[in-house]
């Protein structure tokens, strides 16, 4: 199975990589259409009858969609900018081939079964993320995704309409959704649990609360050579205090903060900046350290401004609640993988906006660098090949 693994992954690893290693498929872009399209090819392949839902997801059926009660497996294939190659796109190969590996050990499901690749999970080029599955469920309202932008103004309306998918369709789509029985997600792990426990493979138990934050700063524009030092109203500043205060913040409650992205205007080098944006990435255990770090933040950052002389503002883009996957679901992926060690996770997954509508698990593959949305995230064939084979176990014991 692991050269069987090495084969797919070949072909699908070339779209998307960037000459100086690591992987760039931003959602609804060229590169993105060209891996949907791969996944529509390898999932025709294999007699699997492809749609596109009217968020932009696919869906590649083995069996009657409408007959109900499926058996639904798949990741997404778009990417953080320069992420590594197993986020996303692992769960997507693995469930092909774990239809494969059913196939040839003539398995025949009487559930319907599917692999899905969801639209836009990163959230890497619109700022939202998991918008296929949020759209599909209803948690993310269409009139607000269709509006979101990118970096360079492009609306995800627009780029869809690109992409020749309808944005005017967008929105819950209860039908669709009723088909899911079982909804169960391969990835990548993004640490290193599995590697210190020495398991090629882990079930999840749950994702923590977590949310992305735009702080704006205004401050006053003016000569960087010119301008006294005393007299400034430089957002900088703030914005430096703010990364800083999120680091202590997060670290004093064992939560995770992150200033990833960060935006000067007008960005001269030699001028002080009259603005600046960052997004604050929050995560935590549970709601309430989530709510008291974010606040923290907030508080101690407004303080900052008023010595800076600059003023700032922090919204929410996206929140997403804890998630518990079902006890039940997860006692037999445990039962079905030979008693795999389970884990929770603090990264963001469609598992998780299905899992409050439908029975959701995960599967998680060892990570042996622990290092995930950039190029050192790791897995080795022998590993992925143990992933299509629980995968293949999980979906034979669902669906037949
Ligand atoms: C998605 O990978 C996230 O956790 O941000
Ligand atoms: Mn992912
Ligand atoms: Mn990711």
């Amino acid at each position: 199975m692991a050269e069987a693994f090495r084969a797919l992954w070949d072909t699908l690893l070339p779209i998307g990589a960037d000459p100086d290693g690591g992987w760039t498929r931003p959602a609804w872009s060229e590169v993105d259409l060209a891996a949907r399209a791969w996944f529509t090819r390898e999932a025709t392949a294999r007699g699997l009858a492809v749609e596109t839902d009217r968020n932009g997801n696919l869906f590649a059926w083995l069996g009657d969609p409408e007959a109900g009660d499926a058996v639904v497996t798949g990741s997404h294939l778009d990417s953080v900018p320069n992420g590594g190659a197993y986020d996303g796109a692992l769960g997507v190969v693995c469930a092909l081939l774990a239809v494969d590996l059913l196939a040839a050990r003539g398995v025949a499901p009487r559930r319907p079964v599917a692999v899905a690749v969801f639209a836009a999970e990163e959230g890497a080029r619109f700022g939202v993320p998991c918008l296929g599955s949020g759209l599909l469920t209803g948690a993310v309202a269409p009139d607000r995704a269709r509006a979101l932008t990118d970096a360079d103004g492009v609306s995800l309306a627009e780029a869809m309409r690109a992409a020749g998918t309808d944005p005017d369709a967008i929105g819950p789509d209860p039908a669709r959704l009723a088909r899911i029985g079982h909804f169960v997600e391969l990835h990548v792990e993004q640490g290193r649990a599995l590697a210190d426990v020495g398991a090629p493979v882990g079930v999840g138990s749950g994702i923590w609360p977590h949310g992305r934050w735009r702080i704006s700063v205004t401050g006053a524009g003016d000569h960087a050579g010119t301008a006294a030092m005393a007299g400034r109203r430089d957002p900088m500043l703030t914005a430096a205090y703010a990364v800083l205060a999120a680091n202590k913040e997060a670290r004093q409650r064992g939560g995770r903060a992150t200033v990833g992205r960060l935006l000067a205007h007008p960005g001269a080098t030699n001028a002080v900046a009259a603005g600046v944006s960052l997004w604050l990435d929050a995560r935590a255990a549970d709601p309430e350290t989530l709510a008291a770090m974010v606040a923290a933040v907030e508080v101690r950052v407004g303080e900052r401004a008023g010595r800076d002389g600059t003023s700032v503002s922090m919204r929410p883009e996206s929140q997403t609640p804890p998630v518990t996957f079902d006890p039940a679901l997860r006692r037999r992926l445990v039962a079905a993988t030979g008693g795999a060690p389970v884990l929770a996770t603090a990264a963001g997954h469609d598992a998780g906006v299905l899992a409050a509508h439908v029975p959701t698990g995960m599967l998680f593959v060892r990570n042996p660098s622990g290092v995930s949305h950039a190029p050192g995230e790791a897995a080795t064939d022998a590993d992925c090949a143990a992933g299509v084979a629980a995968l293949a176990g999980v979906l034979r014991e669902l669906a037949c």
